[in-house]
C-alpha cells in the first residue's frame, strides 16, 4: 500500500478524516504533529513519494531534504502556496499541489470582520468583560452607508461581493482580470480610484512578487481618512510598519487582520510563555481598533473534511500518473 507523509497532523479535528479518506483511497500514512524540519523529514518520509503539509515555511533547505528522502510530490492543505519555495521545488524536481476548498468560510469571516470593525466589537467585548456597560466611544457606523473596495475578485472576493450586496452598500472592485459575473454587483475601478473612494478595503489576492506591500505608506496616504482595512488574504500584502503609523495618525480608522507578516512559527502554536520576535504584531494587537485573529478565516467543518480528502486524493492521482487538478506546478 502506498504511503503518504503527513506533517502538522492535528488529532483534534483532522485525524478522523485522514483515517476515513486514507482507508477509502487505499493509502497508508506516516504522520507527525509537527512541521517538517531537518531532524524529522528523513524519519517521517521514509518509504513515501508524497508529502502533505500546511502553512509552515518550506525553504530550499527543506525542499532539498525532501528530495533526498525520495519525495516527488508535495501537497499543501491550503489554497495559498506562497509559503513554499517553488523555485527550489523545480530545482529538486518536486511537483507541488494545493487543496482549494469552498470560499464561503473565508468570505463569511471577512464580512464578520468588516462588521466587527464598523461596530467596534473589540472594544465592546473588552468592556462587557469587565462589566463596563457605558456607551461613550462605542458608536458604530452602518454598512449600508459605506463604499467597500474589494481587491481580488477570485473565488473568495466574488463570494464576499455577493454577500455584501445584501447590505445595500456601494461596492468597488479591482483585479488584474475583470470578471463579467462581478459586474452585476460591483464596479471595477483603478486602484487609485479605490484608494480615493473606499471607506472599507478588503484584500483577496494571493501574495505575489508584484503585490507585496500593496498597502504601504504611499497607498495609505491616498486613502480616505478613517479607512477600514480588512486582510484575510496574506500578511505580506500590508506593510505592518506603515499600517502602525496609519493607525497612530488616525488615517486608518480600524483594521482587522486574520493574517500578518512574520506569522510563521507563531500561528497554530501555543507561544504564551515565550518572548516573540514580532514587534509589529504586538503593537497591532494592542490597538483598541485593530482586531487580530490567527489565520483562521478558513477554519470550518467543511474546510477540514475537504482539504484532507483532496490533498490525499491529489497524492494518489500523482502516484498513479493520472491527470491531477490540484497540481499547481
Ligand atoms: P483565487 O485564485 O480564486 O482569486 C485570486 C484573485 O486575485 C484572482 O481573481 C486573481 O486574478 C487576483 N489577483 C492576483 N494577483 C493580483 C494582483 N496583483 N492584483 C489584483 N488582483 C490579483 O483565490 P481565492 O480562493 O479567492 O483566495 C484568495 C487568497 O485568499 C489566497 O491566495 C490566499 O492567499 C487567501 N486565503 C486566506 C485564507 C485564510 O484563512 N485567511 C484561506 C484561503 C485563502
Amino acid at each position: 500500500m502506498k504511503k503518504i507523509a503527513v506533517f502538522n497532523l492535528r488529532d483534534f479535528d483532522e485525524a478522523e478524516w485522514f483515517d476515513q479518506y486514507s482507508r477509502e483511497l487505499g493509502l497508508s500514512l506516516s504522520t507527525c504533529p509537527d512541521a517538517p524540519d531537518l531532524d524529522n523529514i528523513a524519519r517521517v518520509t521514509a518509504g513515501c513519494e508524497c508529502v502533505d503539509i500546511i502553512t509552515s515555511r518550506i525553504t530550499r533547505e527543506l525542499m532539498e531534504a525532501f528530495a533526498k528522502s525520495g519525495i516527488r510530490y508535495l501537497t499543501t492543505r491550503t489554497i495559498g502556496y506562497d509559503h513554499i519555495d517553488l523555485d527550489a521545488a523545480k530545482e529538486f524536481g518536486i511537483h507541488v499541489g494545493n487543496a482549494p476548498y469552498g470560499p464561503d468560510g473565508v468570505a463569511d469571516y471577512t464580512v464578520m470582520l468588516i462588521l466587527m470593525s464598523l461596530r467596534k466589537m473589540k472594544r465592546i467585548l473588552e468592556r462587557t468583560a469587565i462589566q463596563d456597560y457605558t456607551l461613550q466611544g462605542l458608536q458604530g457606523r452602518e454598512l449600508k452607508c459605506m463604499t467597500v473596495g474589494v481587491i481580488g475578485t477570485g473565488r473568495i472576493g466574488q463570494t464576499v461581493i455577493r454577500s455584501l450586496s445584501g447590505f445595500g452598500c456601494r461596492i468597488l472592485a479591482y483585479d488584474l482580470y475583470e470578471k463579467e459575473e462581478v459586474k452585476e454587483y460591483a464596479s471595477y475601478v483603478s486602484l487609485e480610484q479605490m484608494w480615493k473612494e473606499a471607506d472599507i478595503i478588503t484584500l483577496h489576492t494571493p501574495l505575489t512578487a508584484g503585490n507585496r506591500h500593496l498597502i504601504n505608506k504611499e497607498t495609505l496616504s491616498a486613502m480616505k481618512d478613517g479607512v477600514v482595512l480588512v486582510n484575510t488574504a496574506r500578511g505580506g500584502l500590508i506593510d505592518s510598519e506603515a499600517l502602525i503609523s496609519g493607525i497612530e495618525s488616525g488615517k486608518v480608522g480600524a483594521a482587522a487582520l486574520d493574517v500578518v507578516e512574520k506569522e510563521f512559527g507563531l500561528y497554530y502554536y501555543d507561544r504564551k510563555s515565550d518572548v516573540l520576535d514580532n514587534r509589529e504584531l504586538a503593537v497591532l494587537r494592542g490597538f483598541p481598533n485593530v482586531t487580530v485573529s490567527h489565520h483562521m478565516a478558513f477554519y470550518t467543518d467543511n474546510y477540514t473534511r475537504t482539504v484532507v480528502r483532496d490533498s490525499l486524493h491529489s497524492c494518489k492521482l500523482f502516484m498513479e500518473g493520472k491527470e491531477n487538478p490540484w497540481e499547481v506546478c
